[in-house]
């Protein structure tokens, strides 16, 4: 593994001749934020080395280089998840390429559903802890020292300093914000009444199904994550509707200037 993320490294820093100090990873209807970059480079996944292949056709992603706010970074428009049936060494390869590439911080947004019932449609959650339901880890297997440590401590997943910056940020910009606990599951189904209701009892905020595997490995190279979600569905008791793709991509895109804004002012920030 170690020598397929180091030919991958290989391979890009021949294409590139910027190093990023940021790496982001876009989620679902989140992807605007590209518009705002000064592309240098842009790599279709299909033509990377060791990059997990698309599973759904003419839907591969692409790797962006360029500058943000003046700053150098790199962004994964589409990320890979888990109940497309990668594997999790597949769905955070990414990362371990971004840390390799020089990356000093990683910014992840993604879609989730709203279990806080303060929430409302298209508000953002600044994540600061998760519960990872999730029924692999991506750790599991041999450790690669290199890397970082067999038992990674998780006291602190998300970095407390962002997380207090991107509040007032939101605070002084007028950007509707909380802060709380995302739980990620498998899906691609979306929860039951009666399981919307045991993510709330056991202490999360919002439901996803991405993020987790992301930070994990992440917090393994103690490279620190900032996660932020948008709010596409609410699953509190009377609220909770049929969910579709359009109803989420929809809210995620109401909520997107905001996001942009918010990213873009910790990035010019960091
Ligand atoms: N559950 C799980 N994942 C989601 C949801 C949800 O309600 N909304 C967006 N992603």
């Amino acid at each position: 593994m170690i020598d397929k993320v180091k030919e991958t490294v290989a391979f890009i820093l021949e294409e590139i001749n910027i190093k990023p100090r940021f790496g982001v990873i876009l989620g679902t209807g989140l992807g605007a934020l590209v518009n705002d970059i000064d592309i240098s480079h842009t790599l279709n996944y299909t033509d990377i080395p060791n990059f997990p292949l698309s599973t759904v056709e003419g839907h591969s992603g692409k790797l962006i280089f360029g500058k943000l706010e003046g700053r150098e970074v790199v962004a994964m428009q589409g990320r890979f998840h888990y109940y497309e049936g990668y594997s999790m060494q597949e769905v955070t390869f990414p990362v371990r390429v971004m840390k390799l590439l020089g990356i000093e911080r990683l910014f992840i947004s993604n879609a989730a559903g709203g279990l806080n019932p303060d929430f409302q449609l298209s508000d953002l959650m600044v994540i600061d802890d998760h519960i990872n339901l999730m029924p692999e880890n991506p750790l599991v297997g041999e450790n690669w020292d290199d890397f970082g440590p067999r038992f990674p401590d998780m006291s602190e997943p998300y970095d407390q300093d962002m997380i207090a910056r991107a509040m007032e940020i939101a605070k002084q910009e007028d950007i509707p914000t909380h802060q709380g606990v995302y739980v990620g599951v498998t899906g691609p189904n979306l929860e039951t009444k009666a399981e919307y209701k045991y993510l709330r009892v056991i202490g999360a905020d919002a439901v996803g199904m991405s993020t987790i595997p992301e930070n994990i490995v992440a917090r393994h190279m103690e490279l620190p994550c900032f996660a932020i979600s948008v709010i596409t569905d609410l699953c509190t008791p009377g609220n909770i509707e049929k969910v579709t793709v359009e109803k989420v991509i929809a809210a995620a895109m109401k909520a997107e200037p905001g996001m942009t804004r918010l990213l873009k002012a910790l990035i010019a920030d960091a």
